[in-house]
């Protein structure tokens, strides 16, 4: 009886509006992917996806919420890396992120870049690590908050500069900007989705790119790695995701509908002016999408312990 109730659910499926739960707020680099994606969606799943931000606790409170939502794929989660790096960084995370959801695909790599306020005397990264050490006392470096990907990104600069310095958290990714483009602070590493407009417009002076390859969107900026930063590697990764129990005939229209919207013409225009890159086709699946963050989450857990960054 349950299979076949399952079965025409699917069939029906779907039949009225989709929320498009967000972990971070509007106008952040995941709000700007999730609304080009919504609109996508929208367009090849035949009903409106309707983007939801609830912000709150690192990314976690949306994603708890929607571990809980009905398993009727009515209710998904769009998150970055913060659901593999959440178990460390929260000690009594409500939730499991390898449990307790149905992953359906791989969206986005975001590069991050690392840039530093305009009126900093230091230009290029060889010019920035001496003033860091320098200056070890006084320098600052901005983040959007515990669970943020400024704030793991500013975690392995400072392993890979072998060097500590003060992180200043923000509530969110505009604010840790906008202190950068005040000069209340020194650094900060953030995604292409946000920094793009303050690097072009000249706001920023700009040390590099966190991806082992350079990217496509500013070919004549070198990675932190070419410049000396042996094997850095930062990239914010995406995930679509329901809760656990949806049936499979759901999470299986959903996975063509998403993969049909990353192929939406307007969607590639947009995330490609943003540095974004969208997944190859084998991570567009529950299985790559599952398997990544089980990688992910072996990666930053212990990263995390180690630099004894958490919330109780
Ligand atoms: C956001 O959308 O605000 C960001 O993705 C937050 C972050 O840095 O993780």
């Amino acid at each position: 009886f349950t299979a076949s109730l399952a079965l025409a659910q699917g069939d029906a499926y779907p039949s009225k509006p989709i929320t498009l739960v967000i972990p971070f707020s509007a106008g952040g680099p995941t709000d700007v992917v999730a609304r080009s994606l919504g609109v996508a969606l929208t367009k090849t799943i035949g009903k409106p996806v309707v983007v939801e931000n609830k912000t709150g606790a690192g990314g976690t409170l949306a994603a708890g919420y929607v571990a809980k939502a009905a398993p009727d794929g009515y209710t998904l989660l769009l998150h970055h890396n913060g659901m593999a790096t959440a178990p460390a960084l929260y000690r009594k995370l409500p939730f499991s992120p390898l449990n307790d959801f149905e992953p359906i695909s791989q969206v986005i790599d975001v590069p991050m870049t690392l840039v530093g306020r305009k009126d900093l005397p230091a230009k290029s990264l060889k010019e920035l690590l001496p003033y860091l050490k320098a200056n070890a006392e006084k320098v600052n470096v901005a983040h959007a908050g515990l669970g943020a990907v400024s704030q793991l990104c500013s975690l392995l600069f400072r392993q890979a500069i072998g060097q500590n310095f003060q992180t200043v958290p923000y509530q969110g990714t505009a604010p840790a900007m906008n202190a950068l483009l005040g000069s209340q602070v020194d650094l900060l590493c953030d995604q292409t989705t946000s920094t793009t407009t303050f690097i072009k417009a000249d706001k920023v002076n700009l040390y590099g790119v966190t991806t082992t390859q350079r990217i496509p969107a500013m070919p004549d900026v070198p990675t932190l790695a070419e410049q000396g930063l042996k094997g850095f590697n930062m990239v914010v990764w995406h995930g679509l995701y329901a809760p656990k129990g949806t049936p499979q005939v759901v999470v299986q229209k959903i996975n063509t509908a998403f993969r049909a919207a990353l192929k939406e013409p307007a969607f590639q225009q947009q995330m490609k002016e943003l540095g974004a890159q969208i997944v190859p086709e084998d991570k567009q699946t529950p299985e790559g999408l599952r398997s990544w963050l089980k990688a992910e989450t072996d990666r930053w857990g212990p990263l995390i312990k180690a630099a004894g960054v958490y919330a109780d």
